[in-house]
């Protein structure tokens, strides 16, 4: 017989109270004891949806690697409740991960630092660091002190798909392949956490997100290197984060980005195709003519980054929906600002 679907426990915990009403709670509770006994559950963070389980129990990480189909080559992001429990976890905690973390946790970066030999092997993918994040979501935090050890997270997704930022999106992807989902509501943030490797000098951003590369100088009181802009300009240099394949965070339509979007969509609907586009520039008046065309849906995204990349995943989620023959998006700036929403918008590209 077929696995049933996972139950969705919604945990609401308004921003204005201490401790989380009574129910919440319980399903903290619930789930914590799942975690325990070896099983995955579905947790809100302020970044996307992850895919959780006891970080030091091998076996259940290897269930997240299968419910993922993700390549044993790309390593987990463990969460921690707190800074002490992440350097109880680490035999070396290098300078630069206490001033990011001291100024920045909890929150949406991700330290890399030598690994803990508690950790089991498939949590680092066999490599000598590991990657450490304390989320910025209470409910997360709760959980895992609740279960008083670090819980391995991958974005709660099937591997190559878009990450998820509702409780409906998890469904989606990974139906029955987690045992619990906790509903926590849309995710703030909207895109992955910035890593940072500190186990060199100065340290390196492997992956941007949505802290970048000024509040991070700012904590470490000095420089700090781009590795994606790097490798970007370099194709022999080594990959430093396994999991930054080119193709990631895609939707199924093909998307592209366009800096003359209109004449690009007038194109595409000249040849029969049906066509998105989201843009910020809606008022403008070639905008409000294209769109004027059945074959066109005009999504109007937000001109501020943070809240086009609240929105980013959802909207994608949405307009993958439709099967329409093409995603057309605006360019966006070439701005720090704009780093992580251009470098997610870069990898859903490319095809
Ligand atoms: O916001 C987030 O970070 C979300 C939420 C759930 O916390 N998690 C997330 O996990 O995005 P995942 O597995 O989808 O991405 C983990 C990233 C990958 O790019 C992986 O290669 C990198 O972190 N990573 C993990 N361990 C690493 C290590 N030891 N060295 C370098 N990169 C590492
Ligand atoms: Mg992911």
């Amino acid at each position: 017989m077929a696995r049933p679907l996972p139950e969705i426990l919604p945990v609401p915990w308004p921003a204005d109270q201490p401790a989380p009403p009574a129910r919440t709670d319980e399903a903290v509770v619930r789930a914590a004891q799942l975690l325990a006994d070896g099983g995955l559950v579905a947790i809100p963070t302020e970044t996307v949806y992850g895919l959780a389980a006891n970080a030091l129990d091998a076996d259940a990480i290897d269930r997240i690697f299968a419910a993922k189909g993700r390549p044993a080559g790309n390593p987990l992001i463990v969460h921690v409740a707190d800074i002490a429990m992440a350097r109880a976890l680490t035999p070396n905690w290098p300078t630069a991960a206490e001033r990011i973390t001291s100024c920045l946790w909890p929150g949406p970066v991700t330290v890399i630092v030598p690994r803990s030999p508690r950790i089991p092997d498939a949590v680092t993918a066999g490599g000598p660091t590991m990657a450490l994040r304390c989320p910025e979501h209470p409910l997360a935090r709760r959980l895992i002190a609740r279960l008083g050890k670090p819980l391995a997270a991958p974005s709660a997704n099937r591997s190559m798909q878009l990450s998820p930022t509702t409780a409906g999106h998890v469904l989606d992807s990974l139906g029955n392949r987690v045992d619990l989902i906790l509903d926590g509501g849309p995710c703030g943030r909207g895109i992955e956490s910035t890593v940072v490797d500190c186990t060199t000098d100065p340290p390196r951003i492997l992956r941007p997100g949505p802290i970048g590369r000024v509040e991070l100088e700012a904590a470490l009181g000095g420089p700090v290197l781009d590795q994606v802009t790097a490798a970007a300009n370099d194709a022999s240099a080594p990959v430093r984060s396994p999991g930054q394949l080119a193709r990631h965070y895609a939707p199924k339509t093909p998307l592209e980005l366009a800096s003359a979007a209109a004449e690009r969509v007038a194109t595409l609907l000249q040849s029969g195709k049906r066509v998105a586009w989201l843009t910020a520039a809606t008022a403008d008046p070639q905008v409000r003519q294209l769109a004027a065309s059945r074959d066109v849906v005009v999504v109007p995204m937000p001109a501020d980054p943070a809240a086009f990349a609240a929105s980013l995943y959802a909207t994608l989620h949405a307009v993958d929906r439709r099967s329409l023959d093409a995603i057309i998006v605006d360019t966006p700036p070439d701005t720090d600002a704009w780093r992580a929403v251009a470098d997610r918008l870069r990898r859903a590209a490319t095809s």
